[in-house]
C-alpha cells in the first residue's frame, strides 16, 4: 500500500505557532525561534503539551539543553513571520531581533504579541522516527484579544472567514 503521509496531512488544518527557546554562550544569551505546527494539548490536568521537533534540529538541540521553551500562536496577520521562523537559523535570529517579543516571565523564552501563549518546561521527550517528540509541563499561559489565528492547511497559510 502506497503511504504518502504528507499528502494526507495536507487536508488536516492546523494553527500555526512560533516556538522559542535559547541557549546561554559565553557571549551572552542567544535566542532562536521557529515555526511549527505539530503543537498538541496533552493533558490537562497537569497541564502539558507536546510538540515534534525534527531530529537534527538546531533548535531541538538547544531546547534539550535549556530545557524551557515558549509558544506563540499567530494571528491571520502574521503569514510572513510564519514564513521567516521556518527558515534558516541566520534569518530567524535576525526576523527575532525585529518582531515584538518579550521573555516570558517563568522560562525567559521569548513570548511573541500573539492571541496565545504558552511557556513550558521539559518534562521528557522520546526519539520517533525522524522526530523527537518534547513533552512540556505548561508553567504559564496567556491570551489576549486579537485577529483570528492563522490556520495552515494544503500546504499554504490561510485566513478563516
Ligand atoms: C507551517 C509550518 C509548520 C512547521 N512545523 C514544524 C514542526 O512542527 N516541527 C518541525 O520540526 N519543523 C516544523 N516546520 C519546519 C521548521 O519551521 C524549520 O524549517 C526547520 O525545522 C528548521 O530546523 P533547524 O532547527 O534545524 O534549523 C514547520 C514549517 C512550517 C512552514
Amino acid at each position: 500500500m502506497n503511504i504518502d503521509l504528507r499528502g494526507a496531512m495536507r487536508t488536516f488544518a492546523t494553527g500555526v505557532c512560533v516556538m522559542t527557546t535559547y541557549l546561554d554562550e559565553a557571549t551572552g544569551r542567544r535566542h532562536d525561534g521557529l515555526t511549527v505546527n505539530s503543537l498538541t494539548s496533552v493533558s490537562l490536568d497537569p497541564p502539558m503539551v507536546s510538540v515534534c521537533l525534527r531530529h537534527d534540529s538546531a533548535f531541538l538541540a538547544d531546547l534539550l539543553k535549556t530545557k524551557v521553551w515558549a509558544l506563540s500562536i499567530l494571528d491571520v496577520g502574521a503569514a510572513d513571520i510564519a514564513s521567516e521562523f521556518a527558515k534558516s537559523r541566520d534569518v530567524r535570529a535576525a526576523v527575532l531581533r525585529t518582531v515584538s517579543a518579550t521573555p516570558g516571565k517563568r522560562t525567559g523564552a521569548l513570548v511573541l504579541d500573539s492571541p496565545g501563549w504558552l511557556e513550558c518546561r521539559l518534562q521528557t521527550h522520546l526519539p520517533a522516527g525522524d522526530h523527537v517528540i518534547a513533552i512540556g509541563d505548561v508553567v504559564a499561559t496567556g491570551t489576549q484579544k486579537r485577529r483570528p489565528p492563522l490556520v495552515f492547511l494544503n500546504g499554504a497559510y490561510q485566513a478563516i472567514t
